[in-house]
């Protein structure tokens, strides 16, 4: 069966093609981050309305890269939510429509089912059951994963998401948007024991987490070390940032551990945006290791948001029989775990 995937929920327009049988055949990416950098943060009028304009012209290129016409098209997935609403009316619209058009089933797929799922384009992927921790810009879960649509919560973000963290702290820092990589790349410069910012709920039982306490504390360390002008010298820059990135990852390193252990899995996953952070391997790297388990994750490009993850999503669900119906489908919200168990045929 072969796929088309199309990701709009937020800023990035991702078109793929997936095929059951031969993998990936195409997949390209239409980032609107220089658009919003200006503002600080994404622009959701400004992102449906480039949607709009990169969103045909991407599904050609990436149909005609794939060396297909639409019409070897199977079937077409779209992210359904949880996203911005106009962002993600703009993919569901154009792949319902040309679903319609083609005459094959279309399918609305949940954004973070198909982050959790990327690492599954990757060689040798993990096996049902795992641990996934989804680590986005909107949301920080842990959750036991027991087969496509079988997912129990076991904690997540009382507040800010990781990801929403890293791009506020570096805000904070004078960095630009998204944060994320920016605070990582400036981290490599940093002495990561110069200050010791605290690992929110750590110290409590329980798989939950916040972050928006290292946020003010963020905002403290660095007023502190403004010089008169008000200026903070590069290396306490770089300080700041590695401290702020180390008590993430080690926060999440904690919870991961402890899902293992209460779980009695041996496998971990981690997808979404922060996913690719290289200190957040390096360290859960280390974690399996002590817990005798294995990590798995998806390659940098498929981290973040992306059409593959969602023509794969999708491709799974079809494969099993399911397709969602005429209507055209956007839910800014939709809690993951709402989602139907699917039974492979
Ligand atoms: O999954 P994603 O692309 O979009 C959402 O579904 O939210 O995640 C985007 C988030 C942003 O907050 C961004 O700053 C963060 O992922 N991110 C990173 C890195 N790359 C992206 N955070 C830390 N380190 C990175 N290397
Ligand atoms: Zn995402």
């Amino acid at each position: 069966m072969r796929v088309l995937g199309i990701e709009t929920s937020c800023d990035e327009t991702g078109v793929a093609v997936y095929d059951s049988e031969q993998g990936l055949l195409g997949d390209a990416l239409y980032s609107q981050v220089e658009m919003h950098t200006e503002y600080g943060g994404v622009v959701p009028e400004l992102a449906s309305r480039d949607h709009v304009r990169k969103l045909i012209p991407l599904i050609r290129e990436v149909i005609a890269e794939s060396g297909l016409a639409l019409t070897d098209l199977d079937a077409v997935a779209y992210t359904a939510g949880p996203g911005l609403i106009g962002a993600l009316m703009v993919g569901a619209s154009t792949g319902r429509a040309l679903a319609l058009g083609l005459g094959v089933p279309a399918i609305g797929v949940h954004h973070m089912e198909g982050h959790l799922l990327a690492p599954m384009l990757e060689e040798s992927p993990p096996t049902f059951p795992f641990v996934a921790l989804l680590v986005s810009g909107g949301h920080t879960q842990l959750v036991r994963v027991d087969g496509i649509g079988e997912y129990q919560l076991l904690g997540e973000s009382l507040d800010d998401a990781a990801g929403e963290a890293f791009d506020k702290a570096a805000k904070m820092l004078g960095l630009e948007y998204p944060g994320g990589p920016l605070i990582a790349k400036l981290a490599e410069q940093g002495d990561r024991t110069r200050f010791r910012f605290p690992r929110p709920m750590t110290d409590r039982p329980g798989l939950d987490f916040s972050f928006s306490g290292l946020k003010t504390f963020t905002l403290n360390t660095a007023h502190a070390c403004r010089d008169a002008e008000g200026v903070i010298d590069a290396q306490t820059l770089a300080d700041i940032a590695a401290a702020f990135e180390e008590a993430v990852v080690d926060t999440l390193s904690i919870k991961c551990r402890r899902a293992l252990r209460d779980t009695g899995l041996k496998q971990l996953i981690i997808a979404g945006g922060v996913s690719a952070n290289r200190r957040l391997r390096e360290k859960l790297a280390e974690t399996v290791a002590v817990e005798k388990a294995s990590l798995y994750y998806a390659r940098p490009r498929f981290c973040t948001d992306n059409g593959a993850m969602i023509a794969y999503a999708g491709c799974q669900r079809l494969l099993a029989g399911q397709q969602s119906d005429l209507t055209i489908l956007a839910k800014p919200r939709w809690p993951m775990d709402s989602l139907p168990a699917l039974e492979v045929n």
